[in-house]
């Protein structure tokens, strides 16, 4: 697929008579896609089983014949007054009790039959008028599943849902009660419809239950998209099916949201929350490229100061340009900006689009201009590369939802955690793929996989076999503890992982207050003092060896690294949250022995991420920082923005970027 590069639009906000000049507008910024749709509900179906698509037409028409493409977003996100009035039970009920009333957006609960109903209706006239249609390329579902909290609905249509998946799931009612231990605080249930979804009760719920409950809260979005999927399919030829995820949005599992996808999409809103994190943003590209391991599209992407009743701070001039190569360099195939105009009414007039209300171009139009300008010029190039990598870095919905129901301590985080050991990697230009929990995990030399709180024997397994092919395994404190259905081991820990990792833990310490941790590295001769927080293992090597040390608490002297040798490969098990530094210093080591290599320009505090095809190799070279940044490159190579031939040392401007070619 060639490069698309586009703008979210809402011809719905504007009279008629300014389609034209938009198109005319948008044609001249280089932009050859647009979405549009998602909201409209009310437009297309004004009353009951009155469609009215007309409107839609003409917008597609003015689109298409200045050579832009469409994707149409199923309006299901926004049902409309009439239909909420004739069945208000469609509202989706918070943990309190509380219908979430009408007035926004995503006011539905995605297992009301009444809801699949009428969501089936619309998107099959949709899908009848425009599956065929040669101006339009693809569809998106929805819009942000899950987006304002919604994920989790503790309705009565729920309730029975969750029932019967639970039917599924465990088949029997005693076997329920054995995996959740219902047995605890009289909980029993004797009858399916006994059991709850887990509204506001007074203490804490069963974290069994809890768990439970976010599985199927997740899975229940995966099989409402379904039905759309299943009927966009059976009307379309020809055209994609995407949705825009959101990042490292954690209360769906988005390696199954995105399974029925031809591709995924995401939205990303650098400075929606401060000042831009180019580690955050090159995570959340990472691990939408990773879940499906194949390139992806940004759906939305900031290209203006965002927000609703604050605004927050605008894109300073080369950001969106920054932003957008930095998607590509990590596989995004397609560059969608949010949104064309800034609106002037409703809860989003002050999230700035391409133009602002006055609708006149400026600098971040001209931005874009230039931007879709060069990746027009590079897309034959760009087409068929992709991002290769030997790093491997674990990434589970499970482990994540466990962990917030019980953090174990108040400053664990998982994603934290993971974005720990990811930072490194960062540095050091080593460009990993985020997988899932389910991956064989072949392939990969190292794989970094914190946190594995709950446990399966067949995810023992695989990692086993991971490393004993060769691999090199980092897990650390708090694996190993629990079953699938969130109940502790009897097993000495860290359980199942034990003969793997060849420890046992004799005691923990859960590390509350400021005061750190002194620790003592040993690795290769070399000695590392630094400090540790949030949790301390205290480690009984069997087969292991130590390569820190605590140096203060009772345990001082107790393992707190250790090393395992198992095939051809290692396990390593960090018993404590080391500091940056020792993470740094564990991490140069185990990347050393998989035999992974620092990436281009490691370590320069430029960001650099390579795509590649069979003659191709596309490096990017990003400089985040508002100030001018040199390098030296390590051989000559070919600017494929101006064909210049760039050696030695190169400057990249605040917020510059470099595309070369090897070779
Ligand atoms: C999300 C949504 C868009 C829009 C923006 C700005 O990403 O998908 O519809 O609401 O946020 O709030
Ligand atoms: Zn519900």
């Amino acid at each position: 697929m060639a490069m698309y590069f586009g703008a979210d639009y809402y011809p719905e906000h504007w009279p008629e008579k300014r389609w034209e000049s938009d198109a005319q507008m948008m044609q001249a910024a280089n932009l050859n896609v647009i979405r549009l749709a998602e909201f409209a509900w009310a437009k297309m179906e004004p009353v009951e089983g009155h469609y009215d698509f007309t409107w839609l037409d003409k917008a597609i028409e003015i689109l298409n014949k200045r050579g832009i493409k469409i994707i149409i977003g199923t309006p299901t996100a926004t049902p409309p007054k009439w239909l909420i009035d004739k069945h208000p039970e469609i509202l989706p009920m918070d943990a309190d009790g509380h219908v979430r009333g009408f007035g926004s957006r995503c006011h539905y609960c995605s297992t009301q039959e009444i809801y699949h109903w009428y969501s089936d209706l619309i998107v099959g006239q949709l899908a009848k008028h425009y599956g065929h249609h040669p101006g339009v390329i693809g569809w998106q579902t929805d819009n942000e599943f899950g987006c304002h909290s919604t994920t989790r609905c503790y309705c009565d249509s729920c309730q029975t849902a969750f029932h019967r998946w639970l039917q599924q799931k465990y088949g029997t009612l005693e076997a329920l009660n054995q995996a959740w231990g219902t047995v605890f605080w009289s909980q029993t249930y004797s009858s399916w419809d006994q059991v709850i979804v887990p509204r506001k009760t007074v203490a804490s719920h069963n974290p069994s239950l809890l768990l439970d409950f976010y599985r199927f809260s997740s899975d229940m979005k995966v099989e409402y998209q379904a039905r759309q999927i299943r009927i966009l399919r059976q009307h379309t030829i020809n055209q994609f099916i995407t949705h825009n995820l959101m990042g490292l949005f954690p209360e769906i599992d988005y390696y199954k949201l995105s399974a029925d996808l031809d591709f995924i999409s995401w939205d990303n809103y650098p400075r929606f929350q401060g000042a831009p994190d180019s580690t955050r943003l090159a995570m959340s590209h990472d691990l939408m490229r990773g879940i499906r391991k194949q390139n992806f599209w940004v759906m939305e992407q900031q290209s203006g100061p965002s927000g609703w009743e604050t605004i927050h701070s605008t894109p300073r001039p080369g950001e969106i340009r920054l932003w957008t190569y930095q998607a590509v360099s990590r596989g995004a195939d397609g560059i969608v900006y949010f949104r064309w105009r800034t609106c002037q009414f409703g809860t989003e007039e002050y999230w700035h689009g391409i133009l602002d209300h006055d609708g006149i171009p400026r600098r971040r139009y001209k931005e874009v201009q230039q931007t879709g300008g060069e990746l027009h010029k590079i897309s034959p190039l760009l087409e068929g590369t992709l991002v290769k990598n030997e790093a491997a870095l674990l990434y589970s919905y499970d482990q994540l939802w466990s962990l917030q129901i019980q953090p174990n301590n108040p400053r664990l985080n998982y994603a934290e955690v993971v974005r720990e050991y990811y930072e490194r990697l960062h540095e050091l230009n080593i460009g990993v793929d985020i997988v899932s929990h389910d991956d064989d995990f072949a392939g990969y030399k190292i794989l970094i996989a914190p946190l594995l709180y709950l446990m399966t024997p067949d995810l023992v397994s695989r990692l086993t076999r991971f490393v004993e092919a060769g691999g090199v395994l980092i897990t650390t404190f708090r694996s190993g503890i629990k079953d699938w259905e969130n109940a502790v081991t009897e097993k000495t820990l860290p359980g199942d992982l034990s003969e793997l990792m060849g420890i046992e833990i004799e005691e923990y310490d859960s590390v509350y207050g400021e005061t750190p941790i002194s620790i003592n590295m040993e690795i290769e001769g070399q000695r590392f003092a630094g400090t540790a927080c949030t949790w301390c293992d205290g480690i009984a090597p069997r087969s292991a060896d130590v390569l820190a040390t605590y140096a203060s608490e009772y345990y001082a002297g107790r393992a707190a690294v250790t090393q395992n040798t198992s095939g051809d490969g290692k396990a390593i098990y960090v018993g404590t949250r080391l500091d940056a530094d020792l993470t740094d210093k564990l991490m140069d080591y185990a990347l050393a022995k998989a035999a992974v290599a620092p990436g281009f320009l490691a370590n320069t505090g430029i960001e650099t991420a390579i795509r590649e095809k069979e003659g191709v190799k596309l490096i990017f070279l990003l400089n985040h920082a508002a100030e001018n940044r040199t390098v030296h490159l390590p051989g000559s190579y070919v600017d494929v923005l101006t064909e210049a031939s760039v050696t030695g040392a190169i400057e990249l401007e605040p917020y510059g970027v470099e595309v070369l070619q090897e070779g």
